[in-house]
């Protein structure tokens, strides 16, 4: 992988990420929308970070400022407001005051996700070889519809004289191929000494930063194409089917990835796996399984079809049996899930312990070899190991207004369909009869039985049937 991390304030990386996404007809700004499970701009930072230090990473907010702020603020990046929201252009010339001081900055939009640390690396090089004062990133996408195309002086040259917007290409220009991805390197004085030219006499009466190219070819510095090797790279999302197929895009190169590492994933392109998670060799994916947040597990599990696994640890050798789900949990190895286990935020279940049919957990350590088979729910609960928790057992947790703990002890053996009120204590070792409702404290090695006595009246159905109806 890259690169070379410039620490000196040779280079900057400026993310264009003000723009409202328009096209989206969504309520949240366009660079928040999620591809991979992470926010578009969360990923061009990522990339961008692997190219010079965060502290060098400017981030340029305007629409939900606040918002943008707050999604990536823990990555350590620089913010940059674009007070009024008057184009690309604009944005630039509003982060004048931040990056002057920089010899080169590269421009980034935070709507084009998949672009990777080595191809920002090259423009840079091709821009300081070129003795450039601006760099375009350009591609040849099938489809370049919507996008501005980039006018060379000739075919064979590498250097452009214009770039023209999609609204505003003659019959003639729409032929052209070879589109802006929105990616720049640009010397800085020259940009800034120019950049008061820009105007806004266009079709969306906004400063557009792809007039610069003609601008500077104007006043005699050089203009650069640089094209990329992979069109898809520069893709940008500007409605919601191009998410999705970003989206698709990336989670078949994340399921390539981990199948290159020796983890077996049946029928990959059913499976959903954010970007962040981690999956050890010799793990068994079947099909309709989705992984998300930054969930992480071991080697050599099996996790059946239709589970789903958001922010949760998970060891090796663990069995997630059939159309589980785990939410912020951590499970220790050899463990056993499912079918239809629901693990809620604060499971914690050890070594060998197995969670069976229908069984809720939350907020709640199991114990190591430690089984709740069946149609159980365990709330708030510290178990121990080795406890057998039978059938239908229901920790009643909530009183109302607060919630309470129960505590079973090593070795204990709950019987089925009993109610544990908590708060209580069940002690080492000590049995609960079935169909108790446990109120008060167990201790050590007792049995408790919170049931009625059963009543047998000898005789009483035939009775109640009376003799020769003819009913039986
Ligand atoms: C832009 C380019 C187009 C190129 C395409 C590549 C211009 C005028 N056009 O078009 O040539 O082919 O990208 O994807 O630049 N933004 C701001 N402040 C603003 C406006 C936009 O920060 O005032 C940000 C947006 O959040 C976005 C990026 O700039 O991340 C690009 O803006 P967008 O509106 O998507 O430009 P495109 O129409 O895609
Ligand atoms: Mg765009």
């Amino acid at each position: 992988m890259p690169s070379k991390k410039s620490s000196n304030h040779n280079l900057a990386v400026l993310i264009m990420a003000a723009g409202k996404g328009t096209r989206l007809k969504s309520k949240r700004a366009k660079v928040l929308h999620q591809v991979g499970g992470k926010p578009l701009l969360a990923h061009v930072i990522t990339s961008a970070r692997q190219v010079v230090p965060a502290e060098n990473v400017y981030v340029i907010v305007g629409h939900q400022a606040e918002e943008v702020r707050a999604a990536v603020a823990h990555m350590g990046v620089k913010f940059v407001l674009q007070a009024e929201l008057r184009g690309t252009g604009h944005a630039i010339m509003s982060s004048r005051d931040h990056v002057r001081q920089y010899e080169n900055i590269l421009v980034l939009s935070g709507d084009a996700p998949l672009i990777r640390p080595t191809t920002i690396t090259r423009v840079h090089d091709f821009h300081l070889s070129r003795k450039a004062a601006m760099t375009i990133l350009t591609a040849e996408p099938h489809v370049p519809i919507g996008y501005g195309r980039v006018i060379r002086t000739s075919p064979s040259s590498d250097t452009v004289r214009a770039i023209v917007e999609q609204k505003a290409l003659t019959k003639q220009q729409e032929k052209l191929k070879e589109i802006n991805s929105g990616i720049y390197a640009f010397a800085t004085r020259p940009l800034f000494a120019n950049i008061d030219r820009l105007t806004t006499d266009n079709a969306h009466r906004e400063f557009y930063l792809t007039d610069m190219a003609a601008i500077l070819v104007k006043a005699k510095a050089r203009v650069v194409a640089m094209k990329a090797d992979d069109p898809n790279e520069v893709l940008g999302a500007n409605t919601l089917a191009e998410l999705a197929e970003l989206d698709a895009m990336l989670r078949a190169a994340k399921a390539r990835e981990l199948m290159s590492a020796g983890v077996a994933i049946y029928r990959p392109e059913t499976c959903v796996i954010d970007s962040e998670v981690e999956i050890g060799a010799d793990t068994v994916i079947e099909p309709f399984v989705q992984i998300l947040g930054k969930s992480r597990i071991g080697s050599d599990c099996h996790i059946r079809s239709f589970s789903i696994i958001r922010d949760s640890q998970i060891a090796d050798g663990v069995q997630i049996r059939a159309g589980c789900i785990i939410d912020q949990s951590q499970i220790a190895s050899q463990v056993v899930l499912g079918p239809y286990s629901h693990l809620r935020p604060g499971s914690d279940i050890a070594e060998g312990a197995h969670v069976g049919n229908f069984v809720e957990v939350k907020k709640t350590r199991l114990g190591r070899g430690s089984k709740a088979n069946h149609l159980t729910y365990l709330g708030d609960s510290e178990i121990g190991a080795n406890v057998n928790v039978g059938a239908g057992t229901i920790t009643c947790n909530y009183d109302g207004v607060n919630k309470h703990v129960t505590v079973i002890e090593e070795g204990a053996f709950i019987g089925s369909d009993s109610t544990l009120v908590a708060p209580v204590r069940v002690g080492k070792g000590s049995y609960v009869a079935a169909g108790s409702t446990i109120t008060d404290d167990v201790p050590a090695d007792a049995l408790a039985l919170g049931r009625s006595r059963q009543t047998v009246k000898e005789g009483w159905a035939k009775k109640k049937r009376g003799s020769g109806t003819g009913n039986r």
